[in-house]
């Protein structure tokens, strides 16, 4: 039996390095069955539904697919206008009527920690998708198998993360599974928009070699790996905060050629203006390719946490 089975997915540090391998293993071979053009029908008869309280494209598209590749149905609420939460219904009576027609749940949601509190109403598996400025480990999962793949290593690499450190979830989230394996995190950000201090602390806990660069061409020039992310407009009080942080670092071919050789460019998307669209050609160019990692990732995620890998 998986040692994933009936468990909830919320948090990256949560996360030990059995599941993590157990993880990427169960994705690559779904990867291969799907490109050799196997099918797979391991969620036969099993129902996920997918509460999205905050906007998404890859995330929910990317589980639905997941789901529909390994045989399974899916039901969905996409747009939280048109579900009982505008009605003023609680988390947790949204999550127990849920439970009653699904067999895992994904859920994102603007609250940080709704994921624990939704995981705590209910016995049925529950994936975090995205708690507001909290987490997003099944993001982090797909960017550590993107890594894998396109690095061919986890290990001893040199990361660069810029952006929005503070109120962007993918970072909290990857930044905790890079520190595990004796990479180098270069934390690169404006002063306001900085890696929160208590994630900080805890990655130089696990001995993680974390250190804070202003100008982005000179961490791209020591990084194997840089991986950007969007100036979050949505947790921003002050419209002209935003504005004036908006553009604070974007990657163009001129900083990619001072770069160091073999860099490879990461984003979890969407992107806003951080990343030049002519880069978009560029071979080290690999946020599409990441999407679509999503797919396996995920498909190894329903299938573990159902038991039915
Ligand atoms: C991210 C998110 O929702 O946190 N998107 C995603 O899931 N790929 C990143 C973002 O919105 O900037």
């Amino acid at each position: 039996m998986s040692i994933l089975k009936g468990k909830d997915i919320l948090r990256s540090d949560l996360l030990t390095n059995e599941e993590l391998e157990l993880i990427v293993c169960t994705a690559a071979r779904f990867e291969s069955v799907l490109r050799s053009g196997g099918s797979l029908h391991n969620m036969a008869n099993l129902i996920l539904a997918t509460l999205f309280f905050e906007p998404s494209t890859r995330t929910r598209l990317s589980f639905e697919t997941a789901m529909h590749r390994l045989g399974g149905q899916v039901i969905t609420v996409a747009d939280p206008k048109t579900s009982s939460a505008a009605k003023g219904e609680s988390l947790a009576d949204s999550m127990r009527t849920v439970e009653g027609y699904a067999d895992v749940i994904v859920i994102r949601h603007p609250q940080k920690g709704s994921a624990e509190e939704a995981a705590q109403a209910v016995s049925i598996p529950v994936i975090n998708a995205g708690d507001g400025t909290g987490q997003h480990p099944t993001q982090a999962l797909l960017d550590v198998y993107t890594i894998q793949k396109e690095k061919g290593s986890l290990e001893g690499l040199t990361v660069a993360l810029a952006g929005d450190l503070k109120n962007g979830r993918t970072v909290h989230s990857l930044s905790y599974l890079l520190a595990r394996f004796g990479n180098r995190l270069i934390l690169v950000s404006p002063r306001s928009l900085e890696m929160p201090p208590e994630i900080v602390d805890a990655l130089r806990r696990e001995g993680a070699d974390v250190t804070v660069e202003s100008d982005l061409a000179v961490a791209m020039r020591q990084s194997d790996v840089v991986y950007v992310t969007r100036i979050q407009r949505e947790r921003f009080e002050d419209q002209d905060e935003y504005r004036r942080l908006k553009g604070a670092y974007v990657v163009d071919m001129s900083m990619i050629g001072q770069a160091k050789t073999g860099i490879i460019i990461m984003h979890p998307l969407p992107r806003v203006d951080e990343i030049a669209i002519e880069v978009d050609q560029h071979a080290g160019a690999a946020y599409f390719r990441q999407a679509a990692n999503g797919v396996p990732i995920r498909m190894a995620l329903l299938a573990l946490v159902t038991g039915r890998e």
